[in-house]
């Protein structure tokens, strides 16, 4: 009995000197716990554990801004996404709907894929898209560069599927903007 008994008091002597010391030991995580004055200094060289710090003015910014004759102002986007994005090119399920409509629709003409490219989607009209405008009607607002009408007007069964899909996504594009999109003006 006696052998078992010491362990078990060597190791609640060791825990209680554990809880001892944890108790004692100050622990610093972030990195804002060193900036503030008093806070233990890690590097001598480096007073208030800052490192390096930039401020940049050049000249007189308020004077050329009044004789500036374009202004254009940019924002920097963190390469990390932040919130959930839609990739609206990725979308392979939308695409392959479309180019299942293409398929009946212009495949006597064109390869279906070639006439539906993500990137023709105009992100700001989607309804110019180069796939819907080629084939539809002057009449109806189109382009008709296909020649022969294949949509004779936007109440078309096919052509009205396609933009409405085309509408849904775009608006969702800028809702949950990719990187690129969100540094350009949104439409809304
Ligand atoms: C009866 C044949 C025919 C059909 C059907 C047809 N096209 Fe065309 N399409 C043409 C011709 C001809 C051109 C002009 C020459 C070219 O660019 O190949 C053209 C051009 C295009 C262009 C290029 C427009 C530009 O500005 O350069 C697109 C995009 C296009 N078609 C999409 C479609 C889509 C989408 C469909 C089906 C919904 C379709 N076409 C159905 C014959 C057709």
């Amino acid at each position: 009995m006696k052998s078992r008994a010491l362990p078990v008091i060597v190791a609640v002597a060791f825990l209680g000197l554990g809880a001892w010391g944890g108790a004692n030991i100050k622990t610093t995580f972030s990195f804002m716990d060193f900036v503030p004055e008093g806070a233990p200094l890690l590097h001598e060289e480096y007073s208030g554990n800052i490192n390096a710090e930039a401020h940049q003015a050049f000249g007189d910014v308020e004077a050329v801004f009044k004789d500036c004759d374009l202004i254009q102002t940019n924002r920097f986007i963190n390469k990390r996404q932040e919130q959930d994005m839609y990739d609206l090119p990725a979308d392979t399920e939308l695409f392959a709907r479309i180019e299942a409509i293409h398929q009946r629709r212009c495949q006597q003409c064109h390869g279906a894929a070639e006439v539906t490219r993500p990137y023709w989607v105009d992100l700001y009209a989607p309804e110019e898209t180069l796939f819907l405008t080629a084939p539809l009607a002057k009449s109806a607002g189109g382009s008709q560069k296909c020649g022969a009408t294949v949509y004779p007007d936007c109440s078309d069964k096919d052509y009205s599927a396609i933009a409405q899909w085309l509408e849904q996504a775009v608006e969702r594009a800028w809702i949950y903007p990719r990187r690129d999109l969100r540094s350009l003006p949104s439409p809304r």
